[in-house]
């Protein structure tokens, strides 16, 4: 039996394999609530234009609105010889209300449809990212607050570096979600623009009035050139290279949780509530939720990946190509809206273990920087000259199993004779964070200003 939409011009119906190869419905279901609001649009539009009647009009958008009450009580039916949720709504309203359903597709395409469903459909994802990473911005601000004098190894190479201070290492993160959020506004600005009225690819010869319907569903203007407003899906690249952006910054920090939750470590004990038990080890506490995070990661970028081949070399306007637009966009925003809200939960509710963060640095030598930076300083002793003095302190302190400011001053004399008691001062890990004051240094008191700020432009207190 040919196909009801288009059944005019086919002696044959499809084969089993084309329904099931063509078949969108099983996830552009998800764009439903989208897909009725443009139809509503739409059709009021067509109403006012005198496109259609009045009476049509009003039959058509109250039928629209029993088959959302409908989808939203027992869900979309998946009838695959519908092909996709534009059809299967057309042909629930034509149950409905009969043949004036037919009218609902006047001037329009699925091309200038599914492209502005998607493009509503990803308006909401980037909103509901930076939501989400706002809640995670405030987590960090807050236990950076906490933590802004609180010493900790700071590592390159994962090797002890110098030390730092723990609340300025949470707040290194929320800088990246800052610009996380920046990407996925800066997305939302250039991708408002509407594509319905654009037809199939060459817009239409009805007397519609884009602009009503661009605002009435919350673009800022219509797009400019129907092909490519049918052929791009630009927008959708644009939200998924913020969302592997903002996976990358999440699966670092989430490997950072993993490692500082180590026993070797110890530098935090992650919530209950978002760690697992092994059914073997009696003792282990293993931090699934962060290595997911780590893993989802991986999978986001593949979203991307996947993506961007499908649109490579399609030759405008509409391929069913990019049909396959949508798996990827949805499969990586549910991935990233689970591991934000996993990482906030992680920072908000992990207990920092700051006494062993502060042995650490001690045990360290992450200070001895700070010796050579006072050999220069007080002794005038070229850099390399002090790095190599400093080098042999180290390394007796390594072999007698101290910290640096545990060597004795005789010791210390021994090595350089130009080192005096002062040297001490330098010697603390308080010391060392006190020093480095620059602007967007780990001070405490710089610290501080950063939170203080973050806190002003999150609207915190
Ligand atoms: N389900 C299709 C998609 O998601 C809708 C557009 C179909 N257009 C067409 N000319 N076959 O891409």
């Amino acid at each position: 039996q040919a196909n009801q939409m288009w059944g005019g011009r086919f002696a044959e119906g499809p084969s089993a394999i084309m329904r099931e190869i063509n078949a969108s419905i099983p996830f552009d279901k998800a764009m439903w609530r989208q897909d009725i609001a443009a139809s509503k649009a739409h059709v009021s539009m067509l109403g006012k234009q005198g496109i259609v009647s009045a009476d049509d009009m009003k039959l058509i958008s109250g039928g629209l609105d029993q088959v959302a009450a409908e989808y939203e009580a027992n869900g979309v039916p998946e009838n695959w010889d519908l092909e996709d949720i534009h059809m299967v709504t057309e042909d629930r309203l034509t149950q409905l209300i009969g043949a004036a359903a037919g009218r609902l597709h006047t001037a329009r395409s699925r091309n200038d449809q599914v492209a502005t469903d998607f493009r509503l459909w990803v308006r909401d994802a980037m909103d509901q990212a930076e939501a989400g990473l706002l809640q995670l911005q405030m987590a960090l601000v807050t236990r950076a607050g906490e933590n802004a004098d609180s010493i900790m190894p700071g590592f390159t190479h994962l090797q002890t570096a110098q030390p730092v201070t723990l609340g300025h290492h949470l707040m290194a993160y929320y800088e990246m979600f800052r610009r996380d959020r920046s990407r996925f506004a800066d997305a939302r600005a250039r991708m408002n623009e509407c594509p319905l009225g654009s037809a199939a690819l060459a817009g239409t010869g009805f007397p519609l009035d884009r602009d009503s319907t661009a605002d009435a569903l919350g673009f800022d203007k219509p797009t400019d050139n129907s092909l490519d407003a049918v052929s791009d899906r630009d927008f959708a690249l644009d939200y998924l290279q913020a969302a592997a952006q903002c996976s990358l910054h999440l699966s670092r920090l989430a490997e950072e949780m993993i490692i500082w939750a180590s026993q070797p470590f110890g530098f935090v004990r992650m919530p209950d509530t978002l760690s697992t038990g092994s059914s073997i080890m009696p003792q282990k506490k293993n931090p699934d939720a962060a290595e997911l995070v780590r893993g989802h990661a991986g999978r986001i970028v593949g979203c991307l990946t996947s993506l961007m081949v499908t649109m490579k070399g399609l030759p405008l306007a509409y391929s069913k190509d990019m049909q396959d637009d949508k798996p990827p966009v949805f499969e990586a925003a549910s991935l990233l809206a689970l591991s934000i809200a996993a990482m906030t939960g992680m920072v908000a509710d992990a207990t920092f273990r700051t006494d062993r963060m502060r042995q650490a640095a001690e045990l360290g030598y992450a200070t001895a920087t700070d010796l050579a930076d006072w050999l220069v300083r007080q002794a005038d002793i070229p850099f390399r000259e002090a790095h190599h003095i400093t080098g042999a302190a180290v390394k007796l302190a390594e072999s007698k199993g101290v910290a640096l400011d545990q060597l004795s001053l005789a010791e210390l004399k021994a090595i350089d004779a130009r080192i005096d008691e002062h040297v001490y001062d330098a010697l603390s890990v308080e010391a060392s964070v006190a020093a480095r004051c620059s602007h967007g240094g780990t001070a405490p008191s710089e610290v501080t200003k950063r939170v203080v700020e973050a806190k002003q432009v999150l609207g915190l207190n």
